[in-house]
């Protein structure tokens, strides 16, 4: 295997924020691709150590804790329980799943910035910012709401407009608000530390740019853009109550910004395993550094934390690689937390049980690895019912169940073989060589395909050869079939380790043997007379009742969305128009009338062409309300008219006047009557 000159590897998977829990985008973004990674390695015997753990501070779960009137603490307790048990569940077990709420972090984090402190790593910035005066503390721009100044929504964010996605900052709101008391935030001068990235930028550039062209395009184009458009100093404190306290005197009142602390918690958590032996992983060049991450997450993995790393020095390593992936999309949409779009991982292994592997098997089917990529459904029950289950499934079952018919479980020793044997048995050691290359690149949707492709092959082989016919002429060419069949069986039990890694595990049950990498595509890797184990059902179809329930849930969230955004949308009032003089208001002749005659203007969905008596004569208007009237809904009815209006052709029919109308700002429409009727013809002012 080509681990180049390492010894052992690191791999680190993004702590994930403990202020919900875990979803589909997550996995298929970071945590199954490092799983599939971990596995092979250990599957290859190699030396690897597995960390990952909660992130438990920054201002959305303070923020959470306020709404659910309980503390911070409370809310990363419940996450971390809940994300500890998602990963578990889907056979995700790091080494250690830690959390930046401990004893053990918050020293190290803080440490940490003490040393970069001490030896004047970081430069101080006062500035002004939001404070709430009757709250006494200052104001995350989170903590700041107020009215939209691009679409005018009441409680935006002091950072983004949720109803417009504007990207906004607190001084953009009109009439801010402080979240806490409701008081009007004043500006207030703040120290805070800052590390001077741009001191980096030279060196960042050598060490990814010239150094790593082989990281990904999306990662290494991020990286590219970031530098070219110049570095900045990033501040490392944020006046905030949550979080590892800064460790200088005449910080009180400040704490470490997340985003420095989350990635020290990678240290921390290690620590924390290995409190003796830590530095080996950090601290050796014979350790290979991996960071599975989001790609939101890129410029914190591949700017900030290595400069945070170089500043520190004392020998600290640096990535090796850092393969972020896109987003993941869920029926077409883009996941989101807060408008529950998302299948969430606790929930989808309470709804299928004993399919955690196909959850996982279709997250690496569709990772994002090179641009967003959407999950579906269908395409799950798809993937699972006509690849897993048909092909993988169907070709081990029947494998393992004719071996015990007709030959009582024991491995049958192959005779001479024939073209079909051989030609098999060949393709094998190309799609290992392939997997092996494709996961060590990365590229694990294609290595998922290259392990599929052995299923494949087993598949069509037992299906060309039907050894349950040739049983019963030829007993000793059955023999040689089930014999290669088994042989196949085993390599697809390695092979798909990483991928499905119950059903290999409960293949290897079958065949009752210990397997380990390098027994892929090997001649006699099960040797004659070897008993195997009882058949059991590696996959079980998805039934169409399991996929309806759940687009259902998925369709009552968006007809809960939809109704709320009208809802929202029917309130909004329209601006007041420029003012106008008596006079203009006085040319108007306004009045009454009574709808005589109704009908629709054929070929069209909006008009009704209405005969109305005026009071002064009989006319004609056509009137875009079909939507809202039916045409017997109008007849006899006293409407009020713009009589003066100059006439106008519509569809062929002269039109003398306007109804009008009332106009909600959702669209909906009504007509304007008198209060009690009046003669037609009143006239209205
Ligand atoms: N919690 C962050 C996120 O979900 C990831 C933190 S990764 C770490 O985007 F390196 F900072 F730990
Ligand atoms: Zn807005």
């Amino acid at each position: 295997m080509k681990n180049d000159n390492y010894k052992r590897t690191l791999v680190t998977c993004a702590l994930p924020y403990a202020n919900g829990p875990i979803h589909i985008g997550h996995l298929a973004g970071v945590y199954v691709p490092a799983d599939i990674y971990v596995r092979y390695l250990r599957m290859r015997g190699e030396e690897v150590l597995y960390v990952c753990g909660s992130d438990e501070h920054g201002v959305p779960i303070t923020i959470k804790a306020r709404q659910q009137g309980c503390t911070p603490q409370d809310i990363v307790d419940k996450y971390h329980a809940i994300i500890d048990d998602s990963f578990k569940a889907l056979g995700i077990n790091f080494d250690i799943y830690g959390r930046t709420s401990s004893k053990v972090h918050s020293k190290n984090a803080a440490a940490f910035f003490k040393k970069l402190y001490d030896e004047g790593k970081f430069i101080t910035k006062e500035s002004e910012q939001y404070y709430d005066p009757e709250a006494k503390t200052f104001l995350a721009d989170r903590y700041i709401v107020g009215t939209c100044p691009k679409c005018g929504a009441e409680g935006a964010y002091g950072d983004q407009c949720e109803k417009c996605g504007s990207t906004l900052s607190p001084e953009e709101l009109i009439n801010p608000k402080s979240k806490l008391s409701g008081a009007q935030p004043v500006k207030k001068e703040t120290t805070h530390w800052y590390l001077p990235l741009q001191d980096y930028e030279q060196w960042l550039r050598e060490w990814i740019l010239d150094g790593h062209k082989e990281w990904k395009s999306n990662v290494y184009g991020q990286v590219k853009s970031w530098l070219d458009g110049g570095l900045q100093p990033r501040a490392v404190t944020r006046d905030l109550e949550w979080g590892v306290p800064v460790p200088v005197e005449g910080a009180e009142g400040k704490v470490l910004y997340v985003w420095f602390d989350a990635p020290i918690g990678y240290i921390s958590n290690t620590i924390e395993l290995l409190p003796d032996s830590w530095e080996k992983w950090w601290k050796s060049p014979d350790t290979k550094l991996v960071h599975f991450i989001g790609k939101d997450n890129i410029v914190f993995h591949c700017i900030v934390f290595p400069a945070m790393l170089k500043a520190y020095g004392d020998g600290f390593i640096l990535p090796e690689n850092v393969p972020a992936n896109e987003f993941l999309n869920l029926e077409g949409d883009k996941i989101s937390t807060s408008k529950n779009w998302a299948v969430w991982a606790h929930e989808y292994v309470k709804d299928f049980p004993g399919k955690e592997d196909a959850l996982r098997y279709v997250l690496t089917a569709n990772a994002p690895e090179t641009k967003d990529n959407d999950f579906s459904w269908k395409d799950f029950q798809q993937r699972n019912n006509s690849e897993l289950v048909a092909i993988f499934g169907n070709f081990v079952n029947r494998a393992i169940v004719l071996t015990h018919k007709y030959f009582e479980g024991k491995v049958p020793a192959a005779g001479e073989l024939q073209d079909v044997d051989r030609a098999a048995l060949s393709e094998i050691p190309a799609l290992r060589e392939s997997l092996e290359k494709n996961i060590e690149l990365y590229h694990f949707r294609e290595a998922l395909k290259d392990a599929m492709g052995i299923a494949r092959v087993g598949n069509k082989y037992i299906s060309d050869t039907e050894p349950w016919k040739v049983a019963k002429t030829d007993m000793a060419r059955c023999a040689t079939i089930l014999n290669i069949s088994m042989q196949i069986c085993a390599d697809l039990a390695v092979a798909f380790e990483p991928f499905t890694p119950f059903a290999a595990q409960r293949l290897r049950k079958m065949l009752n043997m210990d397997l380990n990498w390098d027994m892929i595509g090997q001649d006699e890797l099960i040797p004659a007379g070897h008993c195997i184990g009882e058949a059991e059902l590696l996959f079980t179809k998805v039934e169409d009742e399991e996929v309806k329930m759940q687009l259902d849930r998925l369709a009552a969230i968006k007809a809960e969305k939809e109704a709320a955004l009208k809802e929202e949308a029917a309130k909004v009032v329209a601006p007041l128009k420029a003012g106008i003089s008596f006079d203009d208001f006085d040319k108007m002749d306004i009045r009454t009338a009574t709808v005589l005659e109704a009908e629709r203007v054929p070929k069209t969905d909006k008009l009704l062409k209405l005969t109305i008596d005026t009071g002064i004569d009989k006319r004609t208007i056509v009137s875009g309300i079909a939507e809202y009237y039916a045409p017997e809904d109008m007849i006899g009815k006293q409407i009020c008219i713009l009589a003066n209006l100059e006439p106008r052709v519509i569809r062929g029919i002269e039109s003398r006047g306007m109804i009008l109308m009332a106009r909600q700002a959702d669209g909906k429409m009504r007509f304007l009557t008198p209060q009690e009727t009046l003669n037609n013809g009143s006239q209205i002012s």
